[in-house]
């Protein structure tokens, strides 16, 4: 109660309350415009958000799962591409198939096709002009060894930020760091500098956790759940980028392993959000309706969810929340409602 009413004192006091006149909402929520940024829990401030959520859940008026599709999203790049290399034996081959939406996550599906190729799932973000900033998804494992499942920032395999989980670690399990370029010991193996196996304490395919890298100029954390797990500091990119994830396997039982055939392997993703700068800002945030930068815990924890002004006209657009650009998107508080019954 006390927690309810601290958090709502602050939206009082730096916030804009607007009516809000969509049927479909609760009569007593009010919108905020988070125009002045977002502080993060290091203080870094963010002059964007992307906030996307896969989960289909009783009573979210933002969400038709069944009308998603993030094929026809422009938000998104659904890959479609077969990647050989020269003097390598191995081939991943990503089908825009293997992307697939549920009630309970987008998912990432690794399996074999007819012709007894294994084929990998990838989606990124449409936008290539993230700058710095925070990124976190929900994610669940695939249970099942032989494949690759990353979350990562990419501009070129020169400019790379990685977390990476291999399934066939499993004692114990472990996500994997990386910066590239990557720096190699004399012996070949992969510097610490730019490389880290962070064994993990919870077992990740059975629920889904928030795998999550801060990227400021100067540095890389890595965090799981919320907890920092690492920190890099060498060859930090300074270019702009995009999101991926992927979840693949090329069958080389040194790095992905091989994967079985007679199953779909899954990575589900419940949801992403971002807070980041961008090469399109050309100023800093406006701070007009909003003195104050909003809090990127009230937007983790749902206590802001963004409201979409321009819901969508046909069943042929998704109806995903996917807010990309602008930090004037009003959010709706959404613990009024629970404040106020329990006065
Ligand atoms: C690729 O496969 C061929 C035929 O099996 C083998 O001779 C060759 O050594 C392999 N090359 C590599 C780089 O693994
Ligand atoms: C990183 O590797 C160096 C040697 O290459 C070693 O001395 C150092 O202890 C390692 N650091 C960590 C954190 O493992
Ligand atoms: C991101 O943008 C904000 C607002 O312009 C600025 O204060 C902050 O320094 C930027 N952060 C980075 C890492 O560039
Ligand atoms: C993301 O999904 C997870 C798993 O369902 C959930 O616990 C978490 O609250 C969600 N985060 C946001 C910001 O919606």
């Amino acid at each position: 109660m006390l927690g309810f009413g601290l958090v709502t004192t602050l939206f009082v006091g730096c916030a804009l309350f607007a009516p809000v006149g969509k049927a479909q909402l609760s009569s007593t929520s009010s919108a905020i415009t988070c125009d002045c940024g977002f502080r993060d829990e290091n203080n870094n401030v963010w002059t964007n958000v992307w906030f996307s959520d896969y989960q289909q859940s009783e009573g979210n008026v933002y969400h038709d799962a069944t009308a998603m599709d993030l094929k026809r999203d422009k938000n998104y790049l659904v890959m479609d591409y077969t990647m050989k290399r020269d003097n390598y034996n191995y081939t991943r081959i990503f089908s825009k198939n293997n992307v697939n939406l549920s009630p309970q996550s987008a998912q990432l599906i690794v399996r074999s096709n007819s012709d007894g190729d294994m084929t990998s799932a990838s989606f990124g973000t449409e936008r290539n002009d993230f700058l710095y900033g925070t990124f976190r998804a929900s994610i669940k494992m695939p249970s099942v060894p032989g494949t690759v499942a990353a979350f990562y920032y990419y501009e070129s395999d020169t400019a790379e930020i990685d977390m990476e989980t291999l399934g066939r670690y499993t004692d114990p399990r472990q996500s994997f760091f990386a910066i590239h370029p990557q720096i190699y010991n004399d012996d070949g193996t992969a510097s610490n500098l730019t490389h880290v196996k962070h064994p993990l304490d919870f077992d990740p395919t059975t629920e889904f956790n928030e795998y999550r890298f801060d990227w400021v100029p100067d540095s890389v954390g890595f965090y799981l759940n919320g907890q920092l797990a690492s920190t890099l500091d060498t060859n930090i990119p300074s270019t702009p980028g995009r999101v991926i994830l992927n979840h693949w396997t090329d069958s080389n039982p040194k790095f992905s392993g091989v994967a079985p055939m007679d199953q779909d392997i899954l990575m589900e993703v419940a949801n992403m959000t971002f807070f980041f700068n961008s090469t399109q800002d050309a100023t800093g945030p406006p701070c007009q309706s909003n003195r104050n930068a909003c809090d990127v815990k009230d937007i983790t924890s749902r206590r802001l969810l963004p409201f979409d002004k321009s819901p969508p006209a046909s069943s042929s657009s998704s109806s995903i929340v996917a807010y990309t650009s602008l930090s004037s998107i009003p959010f709706i508080l959404t613990i009024l409602p629970i404040l106020l019954s329990s006065l």
